[in-house]
């Protein structure tokens, strides 16, 4: 990326001065995910390196939830988001008030959150999960009823690969509700021998349809291990952009919904970012108590 290479050089450089790392969701742009991540991966990995890095300062190039994420794991390290305004239509589907009233609509059922909420949500929870353990958080609770929110797909998804009644909410994700089955059906008749993967944030139709369902890094990892010769990720569109740059015998099928939260960072505001060491995370000091417990919980589990 020539026309990005100043901005990638200065990046780096700070970087080095601050004793910064910069963590990159999978759905980041090239420039930003092969460029100057010293981390990619999905929420969870995420979440994981976090809690585990050693730098002074944590720089998230994801959405808001995540860079909280990172600041309830590392409370006296400075994190840094280059866009706070980068949300994600998951986590503004539900407040804590909401919670509050589902759990007294469910008595005794523990509540299990997306890390796709907000801290005052994670507050309210007794653990979260992530697409990646989804499936294991709710069957570690040991309970025969779990309130599971905010996506009602995942939930969906959940439920179809457990004995574990789910209670629901009807949050979305503003990108991944846009894809549906009949897309898929397009896709294969037009792409013979194509192998679908989806992540668990799509309707049920697609899921129904796919060959292979997963958080992000599943289905990068998918690629890796299988190397299919034709596949769509039925996902957001930088993530088939960043796993073909390592599979060029791999052909990518490429329909996908751009996600704006994530759009919103780019490399001028992450250069600008750590020239000025703001917008920092900051999370009221009762709230990020009880919002880390959930995040720690998960994090013990899987
Ligand atoms: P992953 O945890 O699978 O990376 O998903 C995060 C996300 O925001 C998907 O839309
Ligand atoms: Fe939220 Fe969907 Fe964007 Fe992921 S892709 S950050 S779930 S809006």
């Amino acid at each position: 990326w020539p026309v990005l290479a100043p901005d990638i050089d200065a990046i780096n450089r700070l970087k080095r001065e601050r004793n910064a790392v910069v963590l990159a969701h999978n759905y980041q742009t090239p420039g930003i995910y092969h460029g100057i991540a010293d981390v990619v991966g999905d929420s969870l990995a995420l979440a994981r390196r976090a809690s585990e890095s050693d730098a002074d300062v944590i720089v998230m190039c994801g959405v808001h939830f995540m860079a909280e994420t990172a600041k309830l794991l590392n409370p006296g390290k400075t994190v840094l988001i280059p866009d706070a305004d980068a949300g994600c239509s998951l986590a503004s589907s539900i407040t804590a008030a909401d919670v509050r009233l589902l759990r007294e609509r469910y008595p005794g059922a523990p509540v299990v959150s997306y890390v796709n909420t907000s801290a005052e949500v994670k507050a309210e929870s007794d653990i979260c999960c992530t697409s990646g353990n989804a499936v294991e958080i709710v069957e570690s609770l040991g309970c025969d009823r779990v309130i599971f929110l905010p996506d009602e797909y995942l939930a969906k998804w959940v439920a179809g690969q457990t004995d574990v009644e789910i209670v629901s909410w009807a949050g979305h994700c503003e990108v991944h509700e846009r894809f549906a089955g009949r897309d898929i059906h397009e896709l294969r008749d037009s792409y013979p021998g194509l192998v679908v993967l989806a992540h668990p944030e799509c309707p049920p139709d697609v899921l129904a349809e796919a060959d292979f369902t997963g958080s992000t890094a599943a289905m990068a990892g998918y690629v890796d291990r299988e190397k299919p010769r034709r596949v769509v990720m039925v996902t957001e569109c930088s993530m088939s952009d960043n796993v073909a740059a390592a599979h060029p015998d791999v052909e990518f099928v490429r329909p996908c919904n751009l996600c704006p939260h994530m759009k919103r960072i780019t490399l001028p505001k992450i250069r600008r970012l750590l020239e000025r060491m703001e917008p920092r995370v900051e999370i009221d000091a009762g709230v990020a108590e009880r919002a880390r417990g959930a995040v720690e919980r998960m994090l013990a589990v899987k």
